[in-house]
């Protein structure tokens, strides 16, 4: 029997690429998380393709897209992204990297460049995938989609709580700032805008425990 595709987009830090990975092992699905492709170019940018004034040049990104190889591997049951063969899994994390990531996102290049790998990755089942556009531009006919959300005092604590865990410095203003401007910025650009896709189970989780969000996701997809 053919295994489901299922899509998870919502805002920042609403435990999607967590709770996906969770989902994935219970229900022996892949997880691909889509923002990390998103992060690994902004890595290269950052790395290889800026001016004189440390600026990103986007037209020679766009240039070198064909050099960038992302991969994921599954080691010690977590899923490592790699970047042209190096582990790039913690780097892409740090706030730089969140600060810049939506800039090189709204490009329509770069999601072109990604579209494809995204699309084949789901073309025989089995996939959980998390991200933006999942539901509505990626896998719009996904079997299963969800649209976590919750509020911005929630997310930024989630999100201060992981850069501690990762051992990467923080606080708590700086990285609320972060997270309204990038939903604002992926709300508002012209291609693929993070948006609920019409027929996703929105999932408001402020006052649910990863747990129950996951359960509550199960749950939709046992009734079906
Ligand atoms: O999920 P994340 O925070 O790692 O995503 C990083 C950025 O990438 C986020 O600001 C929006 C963008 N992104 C996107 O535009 N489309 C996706 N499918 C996934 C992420």
């Amino acid at each position: 029997m053919r295994k489901p595709v299922i899509a998870i987009d919502g805002y920042s830090s609403t435990g999607k690429s967590s709770i996906s990975k969770i989902i994935a092992h219970e229900l022996g699905l892949v997880h691909l998380d889509t923002g990390a492709l998103y992060r690994g170019i902004t890595l290269f940018a950052l790395n290889n393709c800026t001016t004189a004034d440390n600026q990103i040049d986007l037209p020679h990104l766009f240039r070198r897209l064909s050099e960038i190889k992302l991969e994921f591997k599954v080691i010690n049951n977590d899923l490592v992204t790699f970047l042209n063969g190096i582990d790039i899994s913690k780097e892409i994390r740090t706030n730089k990297i969140s600060q810049t990531v939506s800039l090189i996102a709204r490009q329509k290049e770069i999601r072109d460049f990604l579209m494809e790998t995204q699309r084949a990755a789901a073309k025989n089942g089995g996939i959980i995938m998390d991200g933006r556009d999942i539901g509505t531009v990626i896998l719009p006919d996904a079997d299963f989609k969800f649209f976590l959300t919750a509020s911005i005092e929630e997310r930024t604590k989630r999100r201060f709580l992981e850069l501690q865990r990762l051992g990467i410095e923080a606080d708590e203003d700086t990285v609320m700032k972060n997270l309204t401007q990038r939903d604002k910025i992926d709300s508002e650009r012209e291609f693929a805008p993070l948006r609920k896709a019409d027929d996703a189970i929105v999932i408001d989780n402020s006052n649910l425990s990863k747990l129950e969000t996951i359960q509550l996701i199960l749950s939709h997809i046992q009734t079906f």
